[in-house]
This record gives C-alpha cells, structure tokens and sequence, in this order.
C-alpha cells in the first residue's frame, strides 16, 4: 500500500468510518424495508465493495443481482454515453429493488440506469450511494441513501479507480493530479 500512498494527495475516508457509517445506513435500510424482500442491484464494478460490506451488513433476507455499464473509460469525466457491459440475471417485475452505487458524479450514469430499471416494472426503486458528489451533478437524482457528500476531486479506493487502478485501498483518498495529467 504505500507505494500507493505517494499517488493521493491526503485520505479522504478512512476504513473507519466507512464501516461505521455504512453500518448506520444498514440500520436504516433495515427499518424502512422490514418485512421486504429486497433485491439489492449492485453496479459493476465500482460498487463491489460497498456491496459486499452493506448486504453482510443488513439484517433482512436480500438476494443481490449485478448490472456492468461503463461510462468513464479511461478518462476521469463522465462522457455520459452509457454502455450495458453486463445486464441483469433477474426479472424485475413486482421486485423491491435497491440500486448500491459506489459514487455518484455527474449523475448520468444513474439516471440512465434508473430510467432503464424503472421500465422493467419494478415495485418500487431506490438508490443507495456510498458517495456524492453535489457541486459536479449534471442531473437532479432523489437518493434515499447517502455516505458522503465529498468534494469535486477525482477520488479513489473502496471500489473507485482510475484506469482500473486502487479499487482495493481500504479507504478512499484524492488521486494526485500528476497521476493522471
Ligand atoms: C463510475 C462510478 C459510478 C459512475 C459515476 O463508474 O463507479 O458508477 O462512474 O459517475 P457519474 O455520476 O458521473 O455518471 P465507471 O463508469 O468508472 O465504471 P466502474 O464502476 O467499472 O469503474
Ligand atoms: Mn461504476
Ligand atoms: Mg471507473
């Protein structure tokens, strides 16, 4: 890891508090879906780990699907143009579903993704997000969920990358900006 290390300016979140707050959010995911089945749609590949950590987290049945879509590539701006890389496995219909995403930016990716999801006939659809980022959204999206509201910085870790690099850091820190000038 400290190789890594030199690559961030300062650690944003820590493993910490990662933990304890996705372990609050847990609380309240269980209380307003007591009683549901949830289906928790994890969006490849940023929100692996958020979802790995917030459904052993839940106390209430959830099954989990995944979709893969990509809209970053390579770059670090959003081209807004949303490609399914992966579609779900499962049939939508009647479901109580909930969208775990790793960040939102801009907002495209997500409000692609919900006007897709919400055509499958789902009971009803909801969003949780690790993180969010308010002063970059291109898009209004109602997100019932949220981490952390971070500031307009190219961030790393807990699932997020730069060309496919420090999804595995533990916590998420600020990618220096000589790494991707
Ligand atoms: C990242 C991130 C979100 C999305 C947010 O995914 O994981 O899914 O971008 O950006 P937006 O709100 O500006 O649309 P990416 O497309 O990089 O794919 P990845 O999850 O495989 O890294
Ligand atoms: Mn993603
Ligand atoms: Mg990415």
């Amino acid at each position: 890891l400290t190789d890594v290390q030199d690559d961030l300016t300062e650690i944003l979140i820590t493993e910490e508090q990662i933990r304890s707050r996705v372990a609050e959010l847990a609380r309240e995911v269980e209380r307003d879906y007591a009683g549901k089945d949830v289906l928790l749609i994890g969006v490849l590949k940023g929100a692996v780990m958020v979802m790995a950590d917030l459904s052993r987290e839940l106390r209430i049945p959830v099954t989990m699907d995944w979709m893969a879509v990509s809209s970053y590539g390579s770059g670090t701006q959003s081209s807004g143009v949303v490609r399914i890389l992966k579609d779900l496995d499962t049939d939508l219909s009647g479901k109580t579903v909930l969208i775990v995403e790793d960040i939102i930016d801009s907002g495209l990716t997500l409000s692609w993704l919900l006007s897709n999801l919400r055509s499958r006939g789902p009971e009803s659809i909801e969003i949780f997000t690790l993180l969010r980022k308010p002063e970059a959204a291109r898009v209004e999206i109602d997100v019932k969920y949220v981490g952390f509201d971070i500031p307009n910085q190219f961030v790393v870790g807990y699932g997020l990358d730069y060309d496919e690099r420090y999804r595995t850091l533990r916590g998420v820190g600020i990618l220096a900006p000589a790494v991707y000038s």
